[in-house]
């Protein structure tokens, strides 16, 4: 007989990056634009390309194959899927329904969730909801996109930003009440929708040769108004998460932040008054990953022995929509 409400734990953690590296110096010759510029503005320095040929899935796999073994689970133990995207494979199926082929995980339910950015916030926040009800004992979730095909490589002012990379963990339910989620909190603003999104190939404005030529299938940004609403919104959100979790500000070893913008995490711990010693960085070497950009760093913070068994942390992320979210958690 199971015993009521469990906690969602980290069982284990992977990810993967594309081989293919693009250095600001490489977009000097698509863009006018300089070294100089990308890193004082952004602190990106290179970001991945997913190669062509190949899908989301394809890097979803390997990073979940990666967290799989951390967690010393099989794909056949697993009983969901939860894929946050906006880069799928396909428009439908899922790219959880791709991946979960992949993997042979043939007991889970698998769906994508499109929250952008917070993609993977979100899909967290689900799987740790289905294991606090008893629903399910374990679940894959997975951060994963591939924004470089959204991109314009004649734009400036988004292609400088973006990389591909894919992120996952390996959740299971734990009854010892101290380890685990401790708290999730999303939110979202849709007056934003045109501040930040891809204008055609979707019901209302389906592809069509005009739209292709008028580049309405990549990304279109407002970026000064992204910046703005992104720190206050995940300086709030993160705020909320932590009450919710009754965990003081002091208590946190580590914020494992959006890697978006250099500039807007430093604000943000600024407004949280956290060291930057405190804050997992690693954009300089990705960009943003969107989905994937949380996982990623948060699997690399553990293999760089930044997270101890008994660590509290902060996760937060912020994207279109505008969606914005937060999780505590304690290790
Ligand atoms: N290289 C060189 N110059 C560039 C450039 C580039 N890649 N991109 C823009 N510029 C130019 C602009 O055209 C502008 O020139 P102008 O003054 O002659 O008009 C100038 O640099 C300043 O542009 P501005 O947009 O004011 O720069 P900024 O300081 O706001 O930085 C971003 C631009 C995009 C880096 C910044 O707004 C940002 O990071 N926003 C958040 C975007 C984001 O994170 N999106 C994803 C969220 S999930």
């Amino acid at each position: 007989m199971r015993r009521s409400h469990p906690r969602a734990v980290i069982l284990g953690t992977g990810s993967e990056l594309p081989a293919k590296v693009v250095t600001n110096a490489a977009l000097e010759k698509l863009v006018d634009t300089s070294d100089e510029w990308i890193t004082t503005r952004t602190g990106i320095k290179e970001r991945r390309v997913l190669e062509e040929g190949k899908g989301n899935a394809d890097m979803a796999y390997r990073a979940s194959l990666r967290a799989l073994k951390d967690a010393g689970l099989e794909a056949k133990d697993l009983e969901a899927i939860i894929m946050g995207t906006v880069t799928p494979d396909y428009p439908f199926p899922s790219s959880a329904c791709v991946l979960e082929d992949m993997l042979g995980a043939r007991k889970a339910f698998s769906f994508d969730v499109n929250a952008a950015c917070c993609g993977f916030l979100n899909a967290l926040a689900i799987a740790d909801s289905f294991i606090r009800t008893g629903m399910i004992r374990t679940a894959l979730v997975v951060g994963s996109d591939a924004l470089s095909r959204l991109l314009n490589w004649k734009d400036r002012g988004t292609c400088i930003l973006f990389g591909d990379g894919s992120g996952a963990v390996v959740l299971g339910a734990s009854h010892d009440g101290a380890h685990g989620i401790l708290s999730t909190r999303l939110r979202t603003d849709g007056s934003y929708v045109k501040a930040l999104y891809v204008p055609a190939g979707g019901s209302l404005k389906p592809a069509s040769l005009e739209s292709v030529k008028r580049n309405e299938h990549t990304i279109a940004m407002n970026g000064k108004e992204v910046f703005k609403v992104a720190v206050r919104s995940m300086e709030e959100i993160s705020r909320e998460a932590l009450d919710e979790a009754e965990v003081k500000v002091d208590e946190v070893s580590l914020v494992i932040p959006h890697q978006a913008n250099l500039r807007i995490i430093t604000a943000l711990a600024g407004r949280l008054k956290v060291p930057m010693s405190k804050v997992m960085v690693n954009l300089d070497r990705y960009g943003n990953t969107s989905a994937a950009s949380v996982p990623v760093a948060l699997d690399e913070a553990r293999r760089e022995g930044r997270i101890r068994r008994g660590d509290i942390i902060l996760l937060n992320a912020f994207g279109a929509g505008f969606a914005w979210g937060a999780a505590v958690i304690r290790f």
